[in-house]
């Protein structure tokens, strides 16, 4: 007895390591190698910051004006901006920094990068895995930190891609150009369609990579592809961003992950669900704030086929959240479902970084009998 007991419990200590095991084999999760742009160059960080070689930063390949460059760096009486650590990088015209990853073919991966502007309004950023790309317009900031974390997701066509992130601009002043640091990947999985829930990754629990450390989100920048998405099922249809927020640091009403919507109407999250022609649904969703101290009134449009739903969030004492709903009868087999901010809303303590209302559990059911 005494010995099947410890026989059981050594059986399941084992299937634990093998748990773990698989877990931390098949991760390839988190930064990529000298993500950071920590790793010092082999002749040490020089002091103007150029890279002079090719392949002068660890782990990475440039080309162009690139500049290591460092916290507390002036330009032109202005702190140039680091987001993490004391390094990050500044592209310059035209110039770019590439990395190999091993990825596996066939999979979609989300990159997350943040990036910030230095001098001029009009700069973006390309990323890309070639053949894929997406330009990434860094003109709006979105908080008064002056950087954010984005994220854009790609299909791997080979095992082996190059990772490239160029600064397709040409301003007056080659020094000009965005900075970019703290650049990471995940492996997405699109989970699986609840049987009662037409709705996929309704609850945003399937996303990018978030750091630990970093208040500020990710932001979802367009993107229209609904195959190649940072948060699988989800397409961003509008010209700005929306915020993908974590439990970390700020207030998401069920699981870990929610959507924050920002920029009123330019910022729209949508997804096409199955549905059967002429019968009856309902969209429910949990509509909260994300307590970053947003500037009330928070209120969404929630849109289903050709209904349409203005909520307001009532302030509750209790509850960061409230659950909302909207009834329609489908027209097609596929009904796009989609959310945006009725305000442009900033926080009460800046003035100037963008919030707004949080969009969290959708869900579309048959609601006929
Ligand atoms: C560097 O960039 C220039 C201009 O975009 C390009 O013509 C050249 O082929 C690039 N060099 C390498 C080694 O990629
Ligand atoms: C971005 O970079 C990719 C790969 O280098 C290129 O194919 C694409 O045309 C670029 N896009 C823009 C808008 O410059
Ligand atoms: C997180 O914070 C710790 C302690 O401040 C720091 O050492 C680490 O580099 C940070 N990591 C990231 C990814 O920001
Ligand atoms: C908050 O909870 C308390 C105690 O359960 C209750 O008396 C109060 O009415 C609730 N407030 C709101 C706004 O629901
Ligand atoms: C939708 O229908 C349900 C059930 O009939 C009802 O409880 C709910 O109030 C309706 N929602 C709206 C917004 O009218």
């Amino acid at each position: 007895m005494a010995r099947s007991s410890t026989r059981i419990k050594w059986v399941s200590i084992f299937m634990l390591l093998l748990a773990h095991l698989a877990i931390t084999v098949t991760a390839d999760d988190g930064p990529v190698p000298n993500g950071d742009f920590e790793a010092s160059p082999s002749n040490g960080f020089s002091s103007d910051g150029l890279i002079n070689g090719p392949s002068e930063i660890p782990n990475w390949k440039s080309n162009g004006t690139v500049e290591l460059v460092q916290s507390g760096q002036k330009q032109g009486g202005m702190i140039l901006i680091v987001p993490e650590g004391r390094h990050a990088v500044r592209l310059g015209n035209d110039a770019e920094v590439s990395q190999e990853v091993k990825v596996e073919k066939g999979s979609i991966y989300s990159v997350t990068f943040s990036a910030a502007r230095t001098c001029a309004q009009l700069e973006s950023l390309n990323v890309s895995v070639p053949p894929a790309s997406q330009t990434i317009d860094l003109q709006t900031l979105y908080n008064v930190q002056g950087w954010d974390p984005y994220a854009w997701a790609f299909e791997a066509e080979e095992d082996n891609v190059k990772l490239v992130f160029k600064n397709p601009g040409m301003e007056d002043d080659p020094t000009c150009g965005p900075i970019i640091d703290d650049i990471a990947m995940k492996k997405l999985f699109t989970p699986d369609k609840p049987k009662d829930n037409a709705v996929i990754n309704g609850d945003f629990e399937e996303g990018p990579w978030m750091f630990k450390n970093t208040s500020l989100g990710v932001l979802l920048p367009t993107n229209l592809d609904e195959e190649t998405s940072s948060v699988p099922g989800w397409i961003i249809e509008s010209n700005r961003a929306v915020r993908y927020i974590d439990s970390n640091h700020y207030s998401v009403p069920q699981g870990k992950r929610a959507i924050e919507l920002l920029s009123g109407k330019e910022g729209i999250i949508s997804q096409m669900v199955d549905t059967t022609p002429n019968k009856p649904y309902q969209l429910t969703f949990s509509l909260g704030q994300a307590g970053d101290k947003c500037k009330q009134p928070l209120g969404i449009m929630a849109f289903a086929g050709d209904q349409a739903q203005n909520v307001h969030y009532t302030p509750d004492s209790n509850s960061t959240f409230q659950a909302a709903n909207l009834n329609f009868t489908a027209k097609a087999e596929k009904t796009r479902i989609a959310f945006y901010s009725v305000y442009y809303n900033t926080r009460t303590d800046d003035m100037s970084s963008l919030c707004g209302p949080v969009v969290d559990d959708v869900r579309v059911w048959f609601s006929g009998s």
